[in-house]
């Protein structure tokens, strides 16, 4: 099963959700990490995790497209696989594109964020094309101010761009601990449970886990979020 959290656009919060999702699928199912990203955010992270005594996740990276698809011949739905992809179009991330079984692309409501979003349907009808099937992503509204409460327009506006994309209920709010945790290694819910940035990101596991039809207890989620 291979979950890729892909945009071609950066600073869009890739790695971040890469981790917190990782990590927190990781305590439901076995789990491996893709990093494909230049930076290789997620393998510092999981240094820093585990001088932070946590354990550490089994991180892969691939620079040759022959290694990576070696790699991906053998997935199994015995594990999960999520791929952090890069901020950028390469062969490594179109590959990631066309072996996911689920795509999620993170994007803000700023003006220019939706506009990289065409771009990304480009890229993602090339891939349609040379593997001769539609795909489509999840695209989750990340990084959102408080103020920011109704999303029609916005949930209308990428639902209809194209038959590509397709808007999770699920919004991550824009909160200093996503990058607090991170700088120790965390998840934002292994930092602080009980706080509204768990809370969301265990909603969009749940929301995950139930598009995918996994046969996972999804996180029981009781509390209830702060406006
Ligand atoms: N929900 C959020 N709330 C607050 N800050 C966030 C949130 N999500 C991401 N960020 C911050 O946005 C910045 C970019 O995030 P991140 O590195 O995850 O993006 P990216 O898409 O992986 O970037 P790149 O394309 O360069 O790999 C980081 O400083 C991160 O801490
Ligand atoms: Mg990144």
């Amino acid at each position: 099963m291979i979950i890729s959290v892909s945009h071609q656009k950066g600073g869009v919060g890739k790695s971040t959700l890469a981790y917190n999702i990782a990590v927190e699928l990781s305590k439901l199912y076995p789990v491996e990490v893709v990093d494909l990203d230049v930076q290789q955010t997620l393998t510092a992270c999981n240094v820093i995790r585990s001088k932070f005594g946590q354990n550490k996740l089994t991180i892969h990276s691939f620079e040759e497209n022959k290694d990576f698809i070696k790699y991906l011949n053998n997935d199994s739905d015995e594990r999960i696989t999520v791929i952090d992809t890069g901020g950028f179009d390469s062969g490594l991330n179109r590959v990631a594109i066309y072996a996911s079984d689920f795509i999620l692309t993170p994007v803000s409501t700023e003006f220019l964020e939706i506009i990289g979003l065409e771009k990304y349907k480009k890229i993602l009808k090339e891939v349609s094309q040379k593997v001769g099937r539609d795909i489509k992503t999840h695209v989750v509204l990340n990084k959102i101010h408080h103020s920011q409460q109704n999303f029609e327009d916005i949930s209308e506006f990428i639902n209809t761009a194209s038959d590509q994309f397709e808007l999770l209920t699920s919004v991550i709010r824009r909160r200093s601990d996503f990058s607090i945790s991170l700088g120790h290694g965390f998840s934002v819910c292994e930092f602080d449970d009980a706080s509204d940035s768990s809370f969301e990101i265990k909603t969009l596991i749940n929301e995950i886990i139930q598009k995918l039809d996994l046969d996972i207890e999804p996180y029981k989620l009781k509390r209830k979020r702060k406006k």
